[in-house]
């Protein structure tokens, strides 16, 4: 991966790239797979796929009223979750709720995605961006490891964004508090701690039957860009990619054989893919560590420790 396949990101990447995908056509009849998110952009093309697979889609949003529309109009099996996922308290209903609710969890995507131009903080205190992006994901995961292990074979798809190629983690100003707020610079270290998460959960599952993932979708025409960068939006209309492009390799993850004989990568089009461009975005183990530490001290939460010694 280098500066010049950030090309690849636009709809002519992914006509290249698909040229030999075969169709997705897994039976996943008897499984459930819960995704945040999905009331719109592409959380809502890989719901709609998925529930088509067979699958028990289970979408979590925030609005009654899309929630009830995507219930409506998809074909399949499709039940909705209400919750604010930037609130670490509403996470831990939906937990209660999904427990309660579905007796296995055969994935869990963790698609819900923000990028917010002005810094702004929750009722819990919490940097926006940051709660939805990466703390509430973490919590998320963490709470349903157990359930997710029960499952197994099962899999953990985390949507990051080719964004965090530009961005080095900060795990000592995870909340965006120091210097000048930059929406993108703040979404894409969120980004970038995604895809350190994955490589920490895939050695924490490791063992369990469980395998974890990171994607980024390339550049895709979505609510979600037109609202939070409208410049690039308008110029780049003609090159995004369509919801269901943009969302191929996420419901490839969730649902085909090849992608579950691995665990703890970065894809892009259904390619294994660098995680750095840059060497001065590398996180050293230190960092990782410290990132750790610092979401499990804010969201209260860390991986079940009787996971990991029963799995190693
Ligand atoms: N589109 C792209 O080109 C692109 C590129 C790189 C990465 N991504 C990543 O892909 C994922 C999906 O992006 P998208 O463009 O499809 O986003 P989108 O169009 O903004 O859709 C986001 C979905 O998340 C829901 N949501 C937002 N905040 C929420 C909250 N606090 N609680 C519960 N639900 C909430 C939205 O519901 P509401 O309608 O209620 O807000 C909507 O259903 C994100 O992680 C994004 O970072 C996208």
């Amino acid at each position: 991966m280098n500066v010049l396949s950030i090309p690849s990101f636009t709809n002519l990447g992914y006509r290249l790239h698909s040229r030999d995908f075969e169709p997705i056509d897994s039976d996943l009849t008897g499984q459930t797979v819960v995704i945040t998110g999905a009331t719109g952009g592409l959380g809502l093309a890989a719901a709609k796929k998925i529930a088509a697979l067979g699958a028990r889609t289970v979408v979590v949003a925030r609005s009654e009223k899309k929630l009830a529309a995507v219930e409506s109009s998809a074909e399949g099996e499709v039940v909705t979750y209400k919750a604010d996922l930037s609130l670490m308290s509403e996470i831990r209903r939906l937990v209660d709720e999904l427990l309660a609710g579905e007796e296995r969890i055969d994935v869990l995507i963790n698609n819900v995605g923000v990028l917010l131009p002005e810094r702004s903080v929750t009722s819990e205190g919490l940097e926006r961006s940051f709660a939805v992006d990466l703390a509430g994901h973490f919590l998320l995961t963490n709470l349903l490891a157990d359930r997710l292990v029960q499952s197994s074979p099962a899999r953990v798809v985390n949507i990051t964004s080719g964004g965090m190629y530009s961005e080095k983690i900060r795990p000592h100003d995870l909340q965006n508090e120091r210097g000048e707020y930059k929406g993108s610079a703040a979404y894409a270290r969120a980004k970038r701690g995604q895809v350190i998460l994955t490589g920490m959960w895939a050695e924490r599952f490791h063992g369990t039957g469980v395998t974890v993932h990171a994607m980024h979708p390339g550049w895709a025409k979505t609510s979600g860009v037109a609202n939070s960068l409208p410049t690039f939006n308008k110029l780049m209309q003609p090159l995004l990619r369509t919801p269901e492009e943009g969302a191929d390799t996420i419901v490839w993850l969730a649902a085909e054989e090849e992608p579950a004989k691995t665990s703890g990568l970065l894809w892009f089009d259904r390619e294994p893919v660098a995680e750095h461009i840059f060497d001065r975005t590398r996180e050293s183990a230190k960092d990782r560590a410290e990132l750790w530490d610092r979401l499990s001290e804010l969201t209260g939460s860390d991986f079940p420790e009787h996971l990991r010694s029963a799995a190693h």
